[in-house]
């Protein structure tokens, strides 16, 4: 994985200049896992922001229960792991790798500085989390 070429492609992050991703590139560290694996564990208290830089992972809800709810399907771009950053509460859901996958993880202090100190990057995160909560409810409704 080239890390900034990884970057380059994230939508968030589509609108920085080479200085600033290479800055952001920085603050990343590559994470690898397995097929099956959970990535991020609903109730947990939250440590990371992660982009996917290969492979897939969906997200559930109540994965461990009796009624488990998939929420969604993410790929190469997207992110996860905002949510409890935002809120600092425990993980809204459980994220597990269908395949294998390789990510990149920011620490929470890490991702609250970069949205703190440029809006584009913020604008972005939150049009994307604005879109997720659109598609669920508009699923909701069906
Ligand atoms: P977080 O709550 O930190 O950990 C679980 C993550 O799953 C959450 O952040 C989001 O990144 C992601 N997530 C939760 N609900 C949805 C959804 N409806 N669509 C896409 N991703 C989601």
């Amino acid at each position: 994985m080239d890390p900034q070429d990884v970057l380059n492609k994230v939508p968030i992050f589509a609108g920085l200049n080479r200085k600033h991703l290479k800055r952001l590139f920085k603050l990343m560290v590559p994470r690898t896992f397995k097929s099956g694996d959970a990535i991020v564990h609903e109730r947990d208290r939250p440590a990371g922001f992660f982009v996917i830089a290969s492979g897939r992972v969906d997200v559930v809800r109540g994965a461990e229960g009796a009624n488990p709810q998939a929420l969604a399907t993410l790929g190469p771009g997207d992110f996860f792991g905002e949510m409890a950053l935002f809120e600092g509460q425990a993980r809204s859901a459980t994220v597990r790798a269908l395949e294998d996958t390789e990510c990149l993880a920011m620490t929470a202090w890490d991702f609250r500085a970069e949205l703190a100190s440029d809006p584009e990057i913020a604008m972005a995160v939150l049009e994307t989390v604005v879109r997720r909560l659109r598609e669920l409810e508009e699923r909701l409704s069906e």
